[in-house]
């Protein structure tokens, strides 16, 4: 059995470590800056080690000196910062080279290609997709291309597992994150 999740915050795969390592760094009031590229992950870690009283910046890119001033305060008053940023370089945030010292920055990097397949197969399962429809063959592929981004992962099991309710073939892979692209593309250029 597994401990129940608490506050909603989503199943991790493959983060207890770095999870446990931000809880440590936020238990000693220390600020944290989470980085990495799209989809590694960053919110999802944020939405997990979250505790009331964090002030978290999500996403922190083109930060503002308003908003770098008030981080600063909030810092000098020993309160604590959680960020999460494509990037921990101060010529690419924005305003903070006054706040962004004080931070601990965090890499988040990709996940192993067995915690991808394991990711695969949770997010297939929770939509609906039963376990002999994906082929072995399939997953090994699904975890290539989704190159240790969890988000690519989710993106491949959606589209598949959209096409699967509509009662079409499994896609390839490949195929899949391009269908998802396009179609959360057209989402947002109609929405
Ligand atoms: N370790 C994980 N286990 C399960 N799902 C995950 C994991 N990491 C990320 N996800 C899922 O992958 C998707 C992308 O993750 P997330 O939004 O956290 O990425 P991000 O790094 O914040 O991206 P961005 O830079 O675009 O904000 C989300 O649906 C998230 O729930
Ligand atoms: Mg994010």
């Amino acid at each position: 059995m597994t401990p129940h999740d608490k506050g909603g915050a989503p199943h991790l795969v493959g983060r207890a470590a770095l999870v446990a390592q931000v809880r440590g760094l936020l238990d000693a009031r220390r600020s944290v800056l989470l980085f990495g590229p799209p989809g590694i992950g960053k919110s999802a870690i944020v939405a997990a080690v979250f505790r009331p009283g964090l002030a978290v910046v999500d996403p922190f890119e083109h930060v503002s000196s308003a908003v770098a001033a008030k981080l600063r305060r909030v810092m000098e008053a020993d309160g604590i910062v959680l960020a999460a940023g494509r990037s921990a370089r101060a010529a690419e945030l924005g305003a903070v080279r006054r706040v962004l010292w004080r931070m601990v920055a965090v890499r988040v990097g990709p996940l192993s290609g067995r915690d991808i397949r394991a990711l695969l197969c949770e997010a297939l399962d929770a939509d609906g997709v039963p376990r002999a429809a994906i082929a072995r063959s399939w997953l090994s592929e699904a975890a290539l291309v989704a190159e240790g981004v969890p988000g690519r992962a989710v993106a491949v099991a959606r589209a598949v597992a959209r096409r699967w309710r509509a009662g079409r073939s499994v896609l390839p892979p490949r195929l899949a994150l391009v269908v998802e692209r396009q179609d959360g593309l057209s989402q947002k250029t109609e929405g």
